[in-house]
């Protein structure tokens, strides 16, 4: 266990100071923790989602991964196309492409070549059950089988850290349940740390830590005293 990410006091302005979205936010992530971030709409969350992964900057404080300050563009999207991968709330699944070229997108930019990238992304397809959808484009594919894309999409650099905003957002009950056990999986098979926000308090309970935010600080931030029993696998259509 070593530390993963970590805020510094943390704080985000937008128009140039009149919004404070994030303020003051201390947050050390472990890399072997699964963490909710709950909290109303507007309270911050998908800001400090942002600036863990860098596709944001803090107007204050400091965002550090796996020990080191992280300056730059470059810097945040060399960490991003190797160890961080990012389940987003509308998935940007690339519409022309097949489910198969979503995932060999992503993997652009690694090592290997294009054959090396079909069987990878078709082992992640098997991995996710999508093994059968592989020719088909995004539009073609069920809400849950989208949003199982995205996963695989965001694992297929095996990534240390997946983040995943409101990943459930758009799914009925029973399709979460599953998205959240696919995310669970995840972490046990491939180690990946995972920070999601959501304000689904079923979805916050399968992870271990839990930190509520509200008008961009830290109101409670607890950690589960053994990790809850996944819920079980469903099919998802
Ligand atoms: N790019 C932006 N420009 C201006 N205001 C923003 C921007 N992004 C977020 N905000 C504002 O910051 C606050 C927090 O937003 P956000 O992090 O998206 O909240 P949440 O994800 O919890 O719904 C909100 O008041 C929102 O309107
Ligand atoms: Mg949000």
């Amino acid at each position: 266990m070593s530390l993963l990410v970590e805020l510094s006091n943390v704080g985000r302005d937008f128009d140039g100071g009149r919004i404070v979205a994030v303020d003051g936010v201390s947050l050390a992530i472990e890399d072997d923790e699964t963490v909710a971030i709950v909290g109303r709409s507007g309270s911050g969350k998908s800001t400090i989602l942002n600036l863990v992964c860098g596709l944001d900057r803090p107007t204050r404080g400091e965002v550090r991964f796996e020990g080191r300050a992280v300056n730059g563009r470059a810097a945040w999207a060399a960490l991003r196309a190797s160890r961080i991968g990012i389940v987003f709330q509308n998935f940007f699944l690339l519409q022309s492409l097949s489910a198969r070229e979503n995932i060999e997108v992503a993997l652009l930019g690694n090592l290997g070549g294009a054959r090396q990238r079909r069987v990878r992304a078709l082992e992640l397809l098997a991995h996710f059950g999508l093994a059968e959808r592989a020719t088909l484009r995004p539009a073609e594919l069920s809400g849950g089988e989208r949003q199982r894309l995205a996963i695989a999409r965001a694992l297929a650099n095996r990534p240390k850290l997946l983040v995943a905003d409101e990943p459930t957002g758009s799914l009925d009950v029973q399709t979460s349940q599953s998205v959240m056990s696919i995310i669970g999986n995840a972490h046990r098979e491939f180690g990946t740390a995972v920070i999601v926000v959501t304000h689904d308090e079923d979805v916050a309970a399968l992870c271990g830590r839990r930190v509520e935010i509200s008008d961009g600080r830290i109101r409670s931030d607890n950690r589960m005293t053994a990790m809850p029993t996944p819920a079980p696998t469903l099919r998802i259509r």
